[in-house]
């Protein structure tokens, strides 16, 4: 981001998101004088604030924010201007009622929250332009201004649409992927149950169907086609705001939400994407999970997934109180330390600009548990008390800016088996058990990783800087994927692929290859019989040279083809104990492992321990499995984060000499990290082990 006054590899910067529009003007000019004496140097203003700009239809008022900005450049204080367009005025949807969105039944969904329109009704595209377009002539250059965010999160909340604009650009959309209706009848394989269109005008977006059960392969497109329209509703935005804005100043969005291609959003949108992380969502009343050994660290698996569209991203709303809305969320405030731990969580991930959410906790409306950094009143608190140390901290950080996230294992993604899970429970099953399972073993072997999106061609070069690859039910695999994947095993990487892999079309029609289809040649293995686990026989176990490992949910029953293929493991229950259960395969340069079930923690564990890859920074620090490790690298120096999850003192072993950089002193030996305490050492190229 060349040029950019935030996120430029110089410095990490803090920041807060404001609502001028929530409070009474006297108190601007002491909430910034008080966010500046905390280190908060950037405001984020006006996703919500549409009514502020446009009261009325074509009647603009700019007195209300010119006021404020002007404000902010007296004080020096820097700002993100949104685009207002998450939520419509009432004037507008009273209007033009066909903006909202509707639900499956095709109940309007009304004014009154937030997120009510959908993406693809001409008029809400045109009154948005329209407004980006004001905002960004009036604002583009002004100096206190350094950034734009496009809209708020979008798809938060609900990210499927039904209105009638929908079904219309759906029909778009799919005349262009398929010219004729003959194409799609075969992609969707409409024989089935008499589904033939013969006229484009039969085709809707999924309408509410007998048992619920739309056509799955209509329900993968339909959503490639929400994506899609996300991905051309935010393009006009920025396309238009890069007619104003000024050099250097950067274009975002915030949030990770379901139904986007977040690779193709980034590619023709954004400068970088930025996260909303709320990981004390681990604490809600509802949906807690004492058994869970990650709570609030599964955040950094959210983490990961904005690093693979955006290496180095920003928080946009990083949690600074309780969650909670008055209809749901319920949730304990941060305890001391939190605060800190869940910002050098971002950081430790690559975010080199956190931003807290909000300075006041509001007063009115559906956010009033929703707490900010501070109260109701805005009293002095321990919450503002903690976070103006997380300043002097991060001030401490400088020479980590610009430095990148360093992994040598990789999860491989990509969107048609991410939309695949929600279309296809059977997928869905295995899917979960593993994302889940891998992450969690990962963590406590203290690996890097990264998620690598097949979306756009990668080559060998690039997928070969990860020493493993795990795909681990690549249902879907494309011919241009399965290339990829053989040209990196040929290379000399190690790929490992679990059960279900390779049945599928890009459409989710079943191929009538031999199983796992494009995998079958590189992973040396034939699949003649599958089931679900059976749920009257127990767990389903692999014997893997003497270690016992759980293959659950479903087995793929294995036989090795060719001389490369191994058998490495046999099933020992159920009516096929004894048939291969793991083979590994020696292709070209490199192997390929293929397992028979999904990957729970536990299996996940054995694999990085029999890989070799379990504690790759065992020789420079050991630390409990309740505690993360990261690795930030920039000109061959290394960034280590040890943060510490859990409400009881760590102890970890350095076995080599670190710099502490929050202490500013050599430490080596066995420290104590603190409950919910984090230490960030640097590691000198010519100290590495
Ligand atoms: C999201 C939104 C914010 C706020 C918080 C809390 O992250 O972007 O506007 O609503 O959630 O609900």
């Amino acid at each position: 981001m060349e040029g950019s006054r935030l996120i430029n590899g110089e410095k990490i910067d803090l920041g807060v998101c404001y609502y001028p529009e929530h409070w009474d003007r006297s108190l601007w000019p002491e909430d910034l004088d008080r966010m500046l004496a905390a280190g908060l140097r950037t405001v984020r203003v006006a996703e919500f604030a549409w009514s502020q700009l446009e009261p009325r239809e074509g009647e603009y008022t700019y007195e209300f924010f010119d006021s404020f900005l002007d404000l902010a450049q007296a004080k020096g204080m820097q700002v993100i201007f949104c685009t207002p367009t998450a939520t419509p005025p009432a004037w507008l949807t009273e209007k033009y009622p066909e903006v909202l969105n509707r639900d499956m039944e095709g109940h309007p969904i009304c004014h009154g929250s937030r997120r009510h329109y959908n993406y693809n009704s001409p008029v809400y595209r045109k009154l948005c332009r329209n407004i980006v377009e004001r905002s960004a002539a009036r604002y583009g250059r002004h100096p206190a201004v350094v950034g734009w965010q496009l809209d708020n999160e979008f798809n938060c909340e609900n990210d499927t649409f039904y209105s009638e604009s929908d079904t219309e650009a759906f029909r778009l959309f799919l005349r262009e992927r398929y010219g004729t209706l003959e194409n799609l009848n075969r992609a969707w394989g409409t024989v089935f149950w008499n589904q033939t269109y013969t006229d484009w005008g039969e085709v809707y977006v999924p309408r509410k169907t007998n048992t619920n059960s739309p056509n799955p392969h209509q329900q993968l497109d339909y959503y490639r086609f929400i994506s899609h329209s996300v991905c051309t509703f935010a393009k006009e935005q920025a396309d238009i705001i890069r007619r104003y804005c000024k050099p250097g100043d950067f274009i975002t969005t915030n949030g990770m939400f379901g139904n986007i291609d977040y690779q193709r959003m980034k590619a023709e949108s954004l400068d970088l994407l930025m996260y909303d992380s709320y990981p004390n969502f681990a604490y809600c009343l509802d949906g807690y999970d004492p058994g869970d050994p990650m709570k609030d660290r599964n955040w950094s698996r959210n983490l990961a997934e904005v690093r693979a569209v955006s290496p180095v991203f920003g928080i946009m709303e990083q949690q600074s109180g309780a969650n909670g809305w008055n209809t749901r969320m319920e949730a304990p405030t941060p305890r001391p330390g939190q605060i800190t731990l869940w910002t050098m969580q971002s950081i430790a991930h690559g975010a080199d600009y956190i931003s807290y959410f909000r300075w006041r906790t509001c007063t009115f409306g559906t956010e009033i548990y929703w707490h900010g950094i501070l109260d109701y009143s805005g009293r002095e608190n321990r919450r503002l008390r903690e976070v103006t140390q997380v300043s002097d901290k991060v001030a401490k950080l400088r020479e980590v800016a610009g430095s990148r996230y360093e992994a040598k294992v990789g999860i491989l993604r990509d969107y048609d088996n991410i939309w695949d899970c929600r279309v296809d429970r059977w997928h869905e099953r295995v899917e979960s058990v593993s994302q889940n399972g891998l992450f969690v073993a990962l963590q406590q072997a203290h690996v890097p990783f990264d998620y690598v999106y097949l979306e756009n061609p990668l080559t060998p070069e690039e997928l070969g800087r990860y020493e493993v690859l795990f795909y681990p039910h690549a249902s879907i695999l494309t011919t241009e994927r399965a290339k990829m994947l053989n040209d990196y095993v040929a290379a000399g990487g190690t790929l490992v692929m679990g059960c279900r892999t390779g049945y599928k079309d890009q459409n989710g029609k079943c191929v009538t290859d031999y199983l796992p289809g494009l995998a079958a040649q590189m992973t040396g293995t034939d699949i003649p019989e599958y089931s679900f686990v059976p749920p009257d026989q127990g767990q389903s176990m692999v014997d893997w040279d003497g270690v016992q490992v759980e293959a659950p949910v479903f087995n793929d029953l294995l036989s090795p083809v060719g001389d490369g293929a191994e058998v490495l493991g046999v099933y020992t229950s159920g009516y096929y104990a004894g048939t291969p259960a793991l083979i590994r395969n020696t292709f070209g340069k490199g192997r390929a492992y293929y397992f028979g079930g999904a990957f729970p923690p536990a299996t996940a564990s054995v694999f990085l321990r029999k890989l070799g890859i379990a504690e790759p920074w065992g020789n420079v620090v050991t630390l409990p499995a309740g505690c993360e490790l990261a690795v930030r690298e920039k000109n061959g120096k290394r960034y280590l984060f040890v943060l510490n999850y859990l409400p009881e003192t760590a102890e970890v072993t350095l076995r080599t000499e670190l710099t502490d950089l929050l202490e500013r002193s050599p430490v080596s030996g066995r420290i104590e990290v603190e409950k919910y305490g984090v230490r960030v050492f640097s590691l000198e190229k010519s100290r590495q082990p």
